[in-house]
């Protein structure tokens, strides 16, 4: 890449939940001294950045998207002298830093949200927040019939005719973004972490920060009226959002080099999402149509060609994504049948239907491939180098995401794709670290651990790590060219300098085109491709 401050636009991003990743002090939760010390196994992956999920004082309510204090570390979790060394260690690495900015609400420990439960109806204190009157005569029912993410009402009550607006968790009270103190007071923190040396920031629900509140409030039902026109709903995307990310930018711009940001953004479309991915705003947004696709060729040309389109009318670089920390794990998604209602397959501990583990890993690989190919972003989660699985049987009182006891019970939520990771195939907690973990791991994570798959040039981590170099190797310009010759289930195109890449959809072996075969995701068999896989070419010499 010939501009340095555009290292983002084709970046692979490795996603770290610090608590699941690397306990260094036994205490069952990750921790950055943890993070630090395996540095060199995120150089030897060779990943261009690291986003860290939320390090933040919190008490867990949800995972650490709870936040105290914007500007501080969990003690938990470490000290902001070892968040510098942190910094440092990657800088040495030659590997960049994304932090998690949360800034949609608050936990409810925060000193603002205590100071405004302790202040009258109508003071400033309040005005950082959503309060509003609740309906009856001693305001004793909540304003609006209104429901939370996680499951339960949107509203609390603060015990005086007042109630507090959560569009998460009752422990994380929406902030006030018509307030101008929230909104100095993120850019303090945004500066703050930049000085520190962050490189850029994921946004955290980037499309909530704007809401009309003005009565009277719709029901629920007319709060999510499918005919309604974009940008009005009332909680969300709407279009006055974007002066904040413009503030932002300013911000971001005056660093040198400018500072990057990632929209976390589940709109309706792809088009309402490229508003948060332009150069004026936060600059990329997280594209999630590949991670809710059907793995289907037709589909998966659709949504790149559709992406790719308009990042360039955006100016910017698209994303792709297949895992995260609050989705099913991309190689248990692809074990199951089209169709599987993930939600009853969880709530089954996964044991109906049977998940098809061979194929799903198959398809999970020849699905990062072919997105390793494309131009622009690619966030890694951490632990699908190692091609976990959603660990679906985690019992009950093991369960820590709020989804759980929210929904009384009917949904489990995100707990699976969590599981601390396995460094080593034996010993203590797989090498997590020598204490407790704070979530189970099952015995087949001695098989799938780093120091089983490091030994076998056909793991997954080789894979991942391979592919990586290539792609370092191969990547220049962000032009794509299609080819539709061939097979209507085998998606195929190539990038500057004739790389090619080609996934087989379909059931049955396919021609592989003119080339050298730089990588596959799986054997490839009597110079076929196989159902499944995909690999990448280059002219031969
Ligand atoms: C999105 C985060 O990715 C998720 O983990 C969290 O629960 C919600 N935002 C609320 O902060
Ligand atoms: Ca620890």
């Amino acid at each position: 890449m010939s501009d340095p401050a555009a290292w983002w636009r084709q970046a692979v991003v490795y996603q770290i939940y610090p608590r699941s990743f690397a306990d260094s002090n036994g205490d069952g939760i990750g921790d950055l001294p943890g993070i630090t010390s395996r540095v060199g196994y995120l150089r030897d992956l060779g990943v261009d950045a690291v986003w860290l999920s939320p390090f933040y004082p919190s008490a867990l309510a949800d995972g650490g998207y709870d936040v105290d204090d914007h500007r501080d570390i969990d003690p938990k979790i470490g000290t902001l002298a070892e968040f510098d060394e942190l910094v440092a260690a990657l800088k040495a690495a030659g590997i960049r830093l994304i932090v998690d900015i949360v800034p949609n609400h608050t936990s409810d420990r925060h000193e603002w949200f205590r100071a405004a439960l302790a202040a009258p109806p109508g003071s400033p204190e309040r005005d950082r927040y959503v309060f509003r009157r609740g309906e009856g005569l001693h305001g004793e029912r909540p304003p609006s019939d209104w429901t939370a993410a996680f499951g339960g009402p949107a509203w609390e009550p603060a015990g005086d005719g007042q109630w507090y607006l959560h569009m998460f968790a009752p422990e994380q009270p929406d902030l006030n973004w018509e307030n101008r103190e929230v909104r100095d007071d993120f850019l303090k923190t945004l500066t703050f972490w930049a000085d520190r040396g962050v490189d850029g920031f994921r946004v955290d629900v980037a499309n909530a920060l704007a809401k009309d509140l003005t009565p009277p409030l719709p029901s629920q039902a007319e709060l999510d009226a499918e005919d309604l026109p974009d940008g009005v709903h009332r909680l969300r995307d709407r279009d006055e959002v974007h002066e904040i990310y413009k503030e932002w930018r300013e911000l971001f711009d005056a660093y040198d080099p400018p500072r990057t940001a990632v929209a976390e953004a589940w709109v309706r479309s792809a088009h309402r999402r490229a508003r948060y991915a332009s150069p004026e705003g936060l600059g990329q947004a997280f594209n999630f149509d590949l991670l809710l696709a059907s793995w289907d060729a037709t589909e998966f040309r659709k949504i790149i060609a559709e992406n790719l389109a308009l990042a360039r009318s955006a100016r910017t670089s698209s994303t792709w994504v297949f895992s995260n920390h609050d989705v099913v794990r991309h190689a248990t998604r692809y074990a199951l049948p089209p169709g599987t209602d993930l939600k009853e397959w969880l709530l089954g501990q996964g044991a109906n239907p049977p998940a098809d583990t061979e194929r799903g890993l198959r398809r999970a690989r020849a699905a990062t491939l072919l997105a390793l190919a494309l131009p622009g972003s690619t966030y890694l989660y951490q632990g699908e180098e190692l091609g976990l699985p959603e660990v679906a049987d985690l019992p009950a009182d093991e369960l820590q995401d709020p989804t759980w006891v929210r929904s009384e019970g009917t949904e489990k939520g995100r707990d699976g794709c969590r599981v601390p990771l396995p460094w080593t195939a034996t010993g203590p907690l797989f090498g997590f670290g020598p204490g407790s973990a704070h979530l189970p791991q099952p015995a087949g994570f001695a098989e799938l651990s780093v120091e089983r798959q490091d030994a076998d040039g056909d793991s997954t981590l080789s894979l991942y790590r391979r592919a990586l170099a290539e792609r370092r190797r191969l990547q220049s310009s962000e032009a794509l060219e299609w080819h539709a010759e061939g097979p209507d289930d085998v998606v195929r195109f190539s990038r500057p300098g004739g790389w090619t890449c080609v996934t087989n959809f379909g059931e049955a072996p396919a021609p592989l085109p003119a080339g050298r075969v730089v990588l596959s995701s799986g054997p490839l068999r009597g110079g076929l491709l196989p159902s499944d896989t995909t690999a990448w070419l280059e002219p031969s010499s």
